[in-house]
């Protein structure tokens, strides 16, 4: 009985460091303050920038959450350290605490940490440096194949497979998993960086890791400890009401804010020493001006066909 009262009331004492002081919540609140400034690149002090305040917070319990998620950046640059035994474990459990559509969990992740085979993927990913210098190295792939197989042991026709709803699915499933370690991983002072190069080449990745049919990459996760004194800035967002509709989508003329935003991440990119070929608006672009530009994804539909996830005949409604 005293043992239970004393679990619901937590220790008498709380040692030093745990003790939150008045002092310790208002350096908190000042600094995920100016981290929401920071997000719009109102701290590189451009005088273009839209200056709207920084809003209320919402309460205090949710300041370290909101100082996680604020402080985002991807780091590219890892130290050579192992990361501490359970690590992994642990970011797959905040993965697998993600959503997830009618609890069907159509996603897997295949964890590399072997030198030769994050080598060979590097390679397959547009031969990113940062994949090789990650002592981990997580592929999240959408994963039809573990639900195909229970539709078979139940008998059912497993009619919904194949359609372009359930490849969504398992990549939304996939994402939301992965943004889940990323938060965990960042709580845990480590780096990370997505890879979406793992589409470029997706019969050979999937040849790489030994998936089965119904099971494609949709990117992968560089994870590791940053290289002391490579720390990146936070990257600037473009302003809120470019990307925030109330109500309804507003067809506003947005060309005014978008100019200010090339200029926001001018400043950014000066600060950290990197010389872009264009602005923001004009990178963005050419990301997309030719199907070259797509480095392969564009025959993502062909790939996810040869793997069972999309049928090749468009189908008619059964309803
Ligand atoms: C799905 C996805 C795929 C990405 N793929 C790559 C990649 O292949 N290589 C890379 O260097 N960064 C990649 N990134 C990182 C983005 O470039 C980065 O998130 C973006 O520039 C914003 O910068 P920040 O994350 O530092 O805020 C990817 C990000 C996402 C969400």
């Amino acid at each position: 009985m005293a043992v239970s009262r004393q679990l619901r009331r937590g220790p008498r004492v709380r040692p030093a460091s745990d003790r939150i002081t008045h002092k310790g919540i208002k350096r908190l609140r000042e600094q995920v303050r100016s981290l929401f400034a920071e997000r719009y690149g109102r701290a590189a002090g451009d005088p273009g920038a839209t200056t709207a305040p920084v809003p209320p917070l919402p309460n205090l319990a949710s300041l370290p959450i909101f100082q996680t998620l604020l402080t985002h950046r991807s780091v590219r640059r890892f130290a050579a350290r192992q990361l501490p035994s359970g690590t992994l474990e642990w970011l797959v459990a905040a993965a697998q605490s993600a959503s997830t559509s009618s609890n069907l969990q159509t996603w897997s992740i295949v964890a590399i940490s072997d030198p030769a085979r994050k080598d060979a993927i590097s390679r397959l990913c547009a031969d990113q440096a940062f994949i090789r210098e990650a002592p981990l190295f997580l592929i999240f792939c959408a994963d039809l194949a573990r639900l195909s197989a229970i539709s078979a042991q139940e008998g059912q026709p497993g009619e919904g497979l194949g359609y372009l709803e359930m490849f969504l699915m398992a990549a939304l499933d996939a994402t939301l998993a992965a943004q889940n370690a990323v938060i965990a991983a960042e709580g845990l002072g480590l780096g990370t960086c997505y890879v979406g190069a793992a589409r470029n080449k997706p019969r050979e990745l999937a040849a790489e890791l030994g998936c089965p049919e119904r099971v494609v990459a949709v990117f992968g996760l560089a994870i590791g400890v940053p290289l002391p004194g490579q720390r990146t800035a936070i990257k600037p967002r473009l302003p809120q009401p470019v990307v925030l509709h109330r109500e309804q989508w507003r067809p506003e003329d947005r060309t005014a804010e978008l100019a200010g935003y090339d200029r926001i991440m001018r400043v950014f990119y000066d600060a950290q020493g990197m010389k872009p070929d264009g602005t923001w608006t004009q990178q963005s672009a050419r990301r997309i001006a030719t199907v070259a530009s797509l480095r392969g994804r564009h025959a993502l539909r062909e790939a996810l066909q040869s793997r069972g996830l999309l049928s090749a005949e468009p189908r008619a409604g059964t309803a």
